[in-house]
């Protein structure tokens, strides 16, 4: 008989802050929490938050891109914002794009990452979530894990990982996909994901077994609204041991914090700080860019955990540094690359500016300096 397939389902969505942009109020983490318990669709669940995202962790057993689940997940953000209204909490309902749900919660505001699998006999897996950033930010980490032996010993010496990883990329622009083998097409994977406003890993495949290894959230908000609302904020699943990377070898790329995109008004580079989940209420310039890692053991569908991985002093000196390098990138101001190169803020001021002020650009060889001058 075919083992049974369990599906984990973690789907996000800033519905209020708390206070600002920072945090989630406790009595909306609650509203969730009860909103999950009443529903009889899930294995189980999980409530959490990074800043103010509020992450809903649910295993069950309809697959992939179930309504229900969606629908599940929806009606919890939606009562969530109908609270953090009466609250008068900050922005509240801003990721629910739309009115009413139609089906698929992909698109309407909310980030999701799915991913269904059969369960080994012993099932570890790694949660990331993280506020102030974008779909992108996985991408180094990602490459990591997964592609540099440097990072991942198990690519050398455990022979179920020998054979290399598939990644599955979206251009976020044209929205098409594309795979990568690895090892051999490392240099073609990093044209595009070096550049992860654009490209994001959706997925990445084990080339021994063809099982699913990790999954990310890529929906981009402001693409989809046509307007700045705030980063993505994604989150990312990543499967562990026994032909996967080890626990540590997945969270070992976060101990060096890349600079990723987001952070104040979504418009500046900053370091993708790793903290727990208490210390995940950015302050500081509305950041710095925070991860938060959980971990769990699946179980029957059963979700042991989490193990809030980043609360261990082994990160302190990637806070240390973080920390650090936000102190000099935060000297350069209203300049890049602190602040993000113009076609990354096409949805802030930018348009409006260079609309108002047209009319005063004129062609340089026709306006000598003498006429600036005498007006
Ligand atoms: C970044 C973010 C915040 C806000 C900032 C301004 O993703 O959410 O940095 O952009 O606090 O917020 P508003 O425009 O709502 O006053
Ligand atoms: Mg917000
Ligand atoms: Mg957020």
């Amino acid at each position: 008989m075919a083992k049974p397939k369990i599906t984990l389902s973690a789907i996000k969505a800033d519905i209020g802050g708390f206070v600002g942009h920072s945090g989630v109020h406790p009595q909306l983490l609650a509203r969730a929490e009860e909103c999950l318990q009443a529903s009889k669709l899930l294995l189980d669940f999980r409530v959490t938050h990074v800043g103010d995202d509020i992450n809903l962790i649910m295993t069950h057993d309809r697959g992939e891109d179930c309504p229900e689940i969606h629908r599940l997940a929806w009606d919890t953000f939606a009562s969530c914002t109908e609270l953090a209204r009466s609250m008068k909490l900050y922005g509240a309902g801003q990721d629910l794009l739309a009115d009413a749900f139609s089906g698929n919660i992909r698109g309407m505001g909310p980030g999701i990452a799915e991913m269904e699998l059969v369960e080994r006999p012993s099932e570890p897996i790694v949660l990331f979530m993280a506020d102030k950033t974008e779909p992108g930010a996985w991408n180094l980490p990602l490459y990591k894990m997964f592609a540099d032996p440097f990072n991942t010993i198990g690519l050398v010496i455990d022979p179920k990982m020998h054979s290399g990883f598939r990644f599955e990329v979206l251009d976020l622009v044209e929205h098409k996909t594309v795979v990568f083998s690895l090892p051999e097409e490392i240099y073609d994977l990093l044209v595009f994901i070096g550049a992860p406003g654009r490209y994001c890993v959706r997925a990445v495949y084990s080339k021994e077994t063809g099982e699913i290894a990790a999954v990310s959230s890529t929906q981009r908000l402001n693409l989809m609204a046509g307007r700045y609302i705030g980063k993505d904020d994604p989150v990312l699943i990543v499967r562990c041991q026994s032909g996967f990377p080890a626990v540590g070898e997945v969270l070992e790329p976060f101990a060096t914090p890349h600079l990723v995109a987001g952070w104040m008004r979504g418009s500046h580079h900053g370091p993708f700080m790793p903290v727990s989940v208490a210390q995940s209420t950015p302050t500081r310039f509305d950041g710095p860019p925070r991860v938060v890692a959980l971990g769990f053991q699946l179980c029957d569908g059963k979700l042991l955990g989490p193990q809030d991985f980043f609360a261990d002093p082994a990160y302190d000196r990637a806070r240390l540094l973080a920390n650090e390098l936000a102190d000099y990138l935060r000297r350069l101001g209203p300049f890049e690359p602190h602040r993000l190169p113009l076609e990354e803020m096409e949805y802030t001021t930018l348009p409006e500016v260079r609309k108002r002020l047209s009319g005063r650009f004129v062609d340089a060889d026709r306006a000598p300096l003498r006429s600036v001058a005498k007006a």
